[in-house]
């Protein structure tokens, strides 16, 4: 459990035993919900009547037809997984049948017509069959009555999509994971129409795709030794995909309708390659494989036999991901290394190119060109826009959405991946338990928000914008777990974004529509957010009043609102038939209040605890806390950057190892005790470097120096509360505790906890805060 330990907020990521949520009993959703589907279609028409899928029905298709045979084999899957029903797929008639219509216009295009009679799904093409098994396992399971008939309505559904890339980034290349994971994730893709899967196989960090010619790059480059935070090295940490590997997923993909996106990214972000082949890089020597995130200094070698090297990887990629697109990066190659160089600079003058550049895209056209050769395109971060690129290459843009609209304008195809708002790696929610991100907040509604035609692109432009596609980024995302919890819901709403037209996107529908689907992607096993719809705490009132009068009031709210909050306030579990929150509730100090949003009957969400004790009312926990100076850039970083689920977390500021409890109840306290954790320091800042704040220590590894009120530019007059030398990092512990006398007669406060430690030593983050009323 992530800090069962604190009070104040305390929450339980998952109640022990599986939670009944929404969609796992009710019967079908009242004729007035919508239809349970994400994405919406293009066009629904409502019949009268309904067809009874029962356990054991048929799916026929005609003979010969693979495509169609392969569509009946996925929805007979799908249908058991969502359902529990066994269909059978045969040739001839069926219950369900899966017919060519050459008249339905694209291959993802498809028709679907449910009678009393029977079931058709009509397409073109193959994608469309299985976009129209996509809609009829989830016609089949609007609710979680697993192994009962599905009674599914009468209705003629027109669909095809609004762009042809519907995509989603994994990046096993920072946090390698399983190639279960992986199919799993093609999967619940599939689910929802999506149908372009981005690996990130590369990077600073860890090579993760095996190249047979050259195999240092994985014997070396796919293993990083973790970072230190002051006491012996942790054993290497990493993994691999073989190519038989890959290409059983892409064969998996495929018949799913989803093209794998490989990438290898260069000429930046190359660490571990240049780790594993040093003569690749610049001056020849050899770096360990990464492990600081953010950006470092390690590029290609722009020479002759680089590029040869580079041509032979591509080869060997090329042979295992048959799609067009290959993925080659150009993000974030910050030049140092190309400037200090006599023997780049002199290639330079040799190709013409005036800057580094110009350098870059220089290298990126002999790979365009390669990869031209052989029938491929090259696709690329907006960075390739930098030093100009051929038409040909396409684009996606990462630095908001300017990128695309200049890219679109000049006349490459473009996908839209703009960060913040499709950077799943940042937070969902501010409840207390969200696990590690980036603190940046993209909820449900802003993902669902974003529109992938900004303004600005030209009328006769808009044809090369292929589409969006989020991106988990996975410095902060360690295991599939937390993959799994920042992708979804939000990638519902994604494939509603890209593949709806917008006439018929409405986010309460889609509230409604995704809480069945999150039901069925939980059906695999592995993670969903319901962060949108849990209850969130907020006391009215300062903690200090609260402490005076030993009454809380305390509002309840859920970020999407949807179905109804019920509450107890005897510590027992809510349900449907506890009281209804109509407005905020006053309870004496020490009720525990334990609330969650229910929708004819299903719960939507675990319920978190909120707990109302003085001790409670004391403490502050690290979601309580903001980084100082306030406002800076935050994380949410676990304890090691190999820590796993449920792993304590802890809020930093990247530049300074400031933090801050906003409006403490300092008039309470006599005393406090602060829990402190060594973290490692180890991010890639890069010219932003000159911004890291460094403070002085006047003790050997530094202080903790906790103040009532933050410094405004080192303000001697701040009072400090208490001082404490920081231990020795390479024989202490890396969470330890301090406790101090609070000065009598202290107003509340921002209590403020500067580390003053070396900035060549690791981090320090506060894990906990106790004040007690009594001296300890
Ligand atoms: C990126 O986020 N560096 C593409």
């Amino acid at each position: 459990m992530i800090r069962s330990a604190s009070l104040l907020l305390a929450t339980t990521l998952i109640a022990p035993g599986a939670p009944a949520y929404a969609g796992s009993a009710s019967p079908s959703a009242t004729r007035s919900a919508p239809l349970p589907l994400v994405p919406m279609p293009q066009s629904v028409t409502r019949g009268a009547g309904r067809f009874l899928l029962t356990d054991g029905a048929t799916i026929g298709t005609a003979p010969g037809d693979a495509g169609a045979a392969a569509a009946a084999r996925l929805l007979s899957v799908q249908v058991k997984a969502a359902r529990g029903l066994v269909l059978r797929p045969m040739t001839g008639q069926g219950a369900v049948r899966f017919v060519r219509d050459p008249a339905l216009a694209g291959d993802e295009a498809y028709r679907l017509d449910v009678t009393p009679r029977g079931i058709v799904i009509a397409a073109s093409g193959d994608r469309g069959l299985v976009h129209g098994a996509a809609t009829l396992a989830q016609l089949a399971s609007p609710d979680g009555m697993i192994g009962h008939p599905a009674a599914i309505p009468a209705v003629s559904i027109a669909d095809a999509p609004r762009f042809s890339w519907r995509g989603l980034m994994i990046d096993p290349s920072r946090h390698f994971q399983p190639i279960e994971f992986l199919y799993r994730t093609v999967d619940r893709m599939t689910a929802v129409k999506l149908n372009t899967l981005h690996l990130h196989l590369s990077d600073d960090q860890g090579w993760r795709f095996e190249v047979k010619r050259y195999p240092r790059l994985t014997e070396v480059g796919a293993w990083r030794t973790p970072p230190s935070t002051g006491g012996s090295p942790a054993a290497k940490v990493g993994g691999f995909y073989t190519q038989e590997q890959l290409k059983a997923l892409v064969a998996y993909a495929a018949e799913r309708g989803i093209t794998i996106v490989p990438e290898i990214d260069l000429p930046g972000h190359a660490q571990a390659l240049v780790a594993a082949y040093p003569e690749h890089g610049v001056f020849g020597d050899r770096p360990d494989v990464g492990h600081d995130w953010g950006v470092n200094p390690y590029l290609l070698n722009p020479d002759a036999k680089t590029v040869r090297f580079v041509e032979d990887i591509l080869d060997e990629v090329m042979a295992v991901f048959p799609g067009t697109y290959i993925h080659l990066g150009g993000d974030e190659a910050v030049k140092d290394q190309w400037q200090r160089s006599p023997a780049v600079q002199a290639q330079m003058a040799a190709v013409g190119a005036k800057t580094e550049n110009e350098m870059q895209s220089w290298l990126i056209d002999q790979f365009g060109a390669y990869l031209a050769s052989k029938g491929r395109r090259l696709i690329g971060w907006d960075e390739i826009l930098e030093g100009g690129v051929p038409p040909s290459a396409s684009v996606m843009s990462w630095r908001g959405d300017k990128g695309a609209v200049d890219a679109a304008n000049k006349g490459h195809d473009v996908v839209l991946s703009p960060a913040p708002n499709l950077y799943l790696d940042n937070l969902q929610s501010d409840l207390p338990d969200e696990p590690n991100g980036r603190i940046g907040i993209q909820t449900l509604e802003a993902v669902y928000g974003y529109d992938p035609m900004p303004a600005g692109i030209d009328a006769d432009k808009a044809r090369h914008v292929l589409g969006a596609q989020a991106n988990a980024w996975s410095e902060y995302l360690v295991t599939p777990y937390q993959v799994d919890h920042n992708v979804y819901p939000r990638l519902g709403a994604l494939a509603e974004v890209t593949w709806s037209p917008r006439s018929v996107r409405d986010f309460s529908s889609f509230a409604r529509r995704i809480v069945p689907q999150m039901a069925r992607w939980r059906r695999d096993g592995g993670e969903v957010a319901d962060s949108a719809f849990a209850v969130a705490y907020a006391l009215q009132g300062s903690r200090s009043a609260a402490l005076r009068s030993g009454r809380l009031t305390v509002a309840l709210k859920t970020q999407v609102p949807l179905g109804t909050i019920h509450y107890t306030t005897d510590g027992s579990p809510p349900t449907p038939r506890s009281r209804v929150y109509k407005a905020p509730i006053g309870v004496v100090s020490g009720t525990p209040i334990r609330a969650a949003a229910f929708l004819e009957g299903d719960m939507l969400a675990a319920p978190r605890p909120f707990e109302t004790s003085r001790a409670s009312l004391l403490s502050a926990t690290p979601s309580d806390l903001v980084a100082c100076p306030m406002g800076a850039l935050g994380l949410r970083v676990p304890l090691t950057s190999e820590a796993t689920a449920n792993a304590p977390v802890f809020n930093i500021n990247l530049f300074d190892t400031c933090t801050a409890w906003k409006d403490a109840p300092l008039a309470n306290a006599r005393s406090i005790t602060v829990a402190v954790a060594r973290l490692p320091r180890n991010y890639g800042l890069a010219h932003d470097f000159t911004a890291l704040r460094g403070h002085f220590n006047v003790t050997p590894y530094g202080e903790l120096v906790v103040t009532a009120g933050c410094p405004v530019k080192d303000d001697p007059k701040t009072p400090v509360i208490a001082t404490f030398p920081l231990p020795d990092p390479a024989k202490s512990p890396t969470q330890f505790r301090f406790d101090a006398p609070v000065p009598a007669g202290m107003t509340d406060a921002d209590l403020c906890f500067q580390f003053t430690s070396p900035l060549s030593d690791p981090f320090y983050a506060v894990e906990r805060v106790q004040l007690s009323e009594g001296v300890r």
